[in-house]
C-alpha cells in the first residue's frame, strides 16, 4: 500500500508524516489530513462504480480509498458498523416538520448504538497498523463505548477511557465495563477528561482516540458519502447534524468536500450545526459573525453526549459551515424532547442528543431559512434505547405535550378489556 496521505496543522500548514504519531502542531493547533488523490488517478464516474462494485464489501472498505487510502486493509479491525438506515420520513412526521423531502441518517443502528464506530473503525485499525499496546480516550459516553469495543475485538490493545463521573447514561457506562475497558470515573465534566487524557497521551505512548486525532475524523467522513450513495448521488440541499465537540460536523463536511472537489457530486449542501442551549459555544460564535471561540461552563442538558464548553474541533466545523454556507441553531430542553417524543412516535428511536438536530431543523425551517421543497437529512448520532432515563422522565410526567403513561392494572383479562373500552 503506498503512502499517499500527510498531516497538515490547519492554522500554519506545516506538515508532518501521516505515520507520527502524533495530535496537534507544534504551534499547538489541530491537525488534518490530506490525501494525494491524483494518485490514484481516477476519473469521478470511476470512483463511483468502484463503490458500487463493493458493495458487498463492509462500508469502511467500501469507501476506504476516499477516507484513508493509506491504511493496508489487512490492519482493518471492523464490527460490521455502517450502511445505516436512511428513513424517509412517513407523511406525519414530513407535516409535522414542514419539510416534503425529509430523512433521517440513522446512525444510531452501528454495533454500539452510536456514529463513534464510524470513527473507531479508522481509529482502532490506525493503532493496530501502529501497533500501539494501549489505546485511550475521554468521553461523554459514546466514543468511550465504540472504542472499548474495537480494542476488545482486537484482542491485543488495551482500551483505557476517561469519564465524567456521574454525566453519562447507566447503559453508556455497561458498555465500556462490560468490554473489559479499563474505566475511569473522574470527579470533573467532559472538558476536565479531555485536559487530562491530552496530558496522559503527550506524557506516554498511549495513543489518543478522541475526535481531535485526525484519523477518527478520516472514519466519520464515511457517514456523508454513504449518505449521499444512498440518495444515488442526488446531494441534499441541507444536512443537520447536532454538535458537542464539534468533530462529526467537521468529518461529515470534510468527506463531501473532498467528493465535491474530485468532481463525484457537482454540488453543495448547505451544512446546519445545532447545540444544547446548555451548551452552545459554536451558536454563540456563528451570531456574532462566526467570531472566536468562547469556552463556555456547559449546563447540565439532556442532551448529555454534547455537554460540552470548549470543542476541539471549533476552527474544523468553522471551517466546514463556511464553505458550505452554514447556520448554527439551538434548541433548549422543552424542544429536544417533545421532538424527540414526536419523531419516536413515528417508530424511530432516537436519542436526546441526536433530537437537537432534528429540533433545530424544526425552527429552521419555521425561520423558513429551510425552505418547503427543499431536501434535508438528519443526521440521528445514536440510539434512544443508550439513553433510556430520558424516555421514561418525559412519558412519566403527563404534563408533557406527547407523553405516553404506562398503565398499570389488575392482572385478569376483564380488567386489560375495561381498560381497553372493549366489550366484556
Ligand atoms: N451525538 C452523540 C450521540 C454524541 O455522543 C456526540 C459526541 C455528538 C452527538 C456530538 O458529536 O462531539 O463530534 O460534535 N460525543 C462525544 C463522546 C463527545 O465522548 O462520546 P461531536
Amino acid at each position: 500500500m503506498n503512502i499517499i496521505s500527510k498531516f497538515r496543522c490547519i492554522s500554519c500548514g506545516r506538515e508532518y508524516n501521516i505515520k507520527d504519531m502524533i495530535f496537534r502542531c507544534a504551534c499547538g493547533d489541530l491537525l488534518e489530513v490530506i490525501h494525494d488523490f491524483s494518485k490514484l488517478k481516477r476519473k469521478p464516474g470511476e470512483w463511483k462504480r468502484l463503490f458500487e462494485e463493493n458493495m458487498d464489501k463492509v462500508a469502511f472498505l467500501r469507501y476506504k480509498d476516499l477516507i484513508l487510502p493509506s491504511l493496508p486493509d489487512d490492519k482493518v479491525i471492523t464490527l460490521d458498523e455502517g450502511d445505516t438506515p436512511l428513513y424517509k420520513a412517513n407523511n406525519r412526521l414530513g407535516k409535522f416538520f414542514g419539510i416534503k423531502r425529509l430523512y433521517f441518517k440513522h446512525e444510531g443502528m452501528n454495533p454500539t448504538l452510536s456514529f463513534k464506530d464510524r470513527g473507531m473503525v479508522a481509529g482502532v485499525s490506525w493503532a493496530n497498523y501502529f501497533g500501539v499496546k494501549d489505546v485511550a480516550c475521554a468521553s461523554t459516553g459514546d466514543t468511550s463505548a465504540a472504542m472499548a469495543a474495537y480494542a476488545a475485538y482486537s484482542e491485543k490493545i488495551r482500551g483505557i477511557v476517561l469519564l465524567p463521573k456521574g454525566k453519562i447514561s447507566v447503559e453508556q457506562l455497561s458498555q465500556p465495563i462490560s468490554f473489559g475497558t479499563t474505566t475511569l470515573g473522574l470527579e470533573t465534566d467532559f472538558d476536565g477528561c479531555m485536559q487530562i487524557v491530552k496530558e496522559l497521551t503527550a506524557k506516554h505512548p498511549i495513543y489518543l482516540l478522541n475526535s481531535m486525532n485526525p484519523i477518527r475524523i478520516e472514519g466519520q467522513k464515511a457517514i456523508g458519502i454513504e449518505m449521499i450513495h444512498q440518495l444515488d448521488w442526488e446531494v441534499p440541499d441541507w444536512i443537520v447534524v447536532p454538535v458537542g465537540n464539534a468533530g462529526n460536523i467537521s468529518a461529515i463536511g470534510k468527506g463531501i468536500r473532498e467528493m465535491y472537489e474530485l468532481g463525484i457530486i457537482s454540488k453543495k449542501p448547505r451544512l446546519a450545526g445545532v447545540q444544547s442551549s446548555s451548551a452552545c459555544p459554536l451558536y454563540n460564535s456563528y451570531t456574532k459573525g462566526w467570531s472566536d471561540l468562547e469556552p463556555v461552563k456547559a449546563e447540565k442538558t439532556v442532551a448529555s453526549a454534547i455537554q460540552i464548553g470548549n470543542p476541539v474541533s471549533f476552527r474544523k466545523a468553522v471551517r466546514e459551515l463556511r464553505y458550505f454556507n452554514g447556520v448554527v441553531e439551538k434548541a433548549d430542553e422543552k424542544e429536544i424532547m417533545d421532538c424527540k417524543a414526536f419523531v419516536e412516535r413515528n417508530g424511530i428511536p432516537l436519542c436526546p442528543n441526536s433530537a437537537v438536530a432534528a429540533a433545530g431543523a424544526l425552527k429552521l425551517r419555521n425561520k423558513n431559512i429551510i425552505k418547503e421543497g427543499e431536501s434535508v437529512v438528519i443526521v440521528l448520532t445514536a440510539h434512544s434505547t443508550k439513553f433510556s432515563h430520558a424516555v421514561i422522565n418525559y412519558h412519566t410526567d403527563s404534563t408533557n405535550k406527547y407523553a405516553n403513561l404506562p398503565i398499570y392494572i389488575k392482572p385478569t383479562l376483564s380488567e386489560v378489556e375495561k381498560t381497553l373500552n372493549l366489550k366484556q
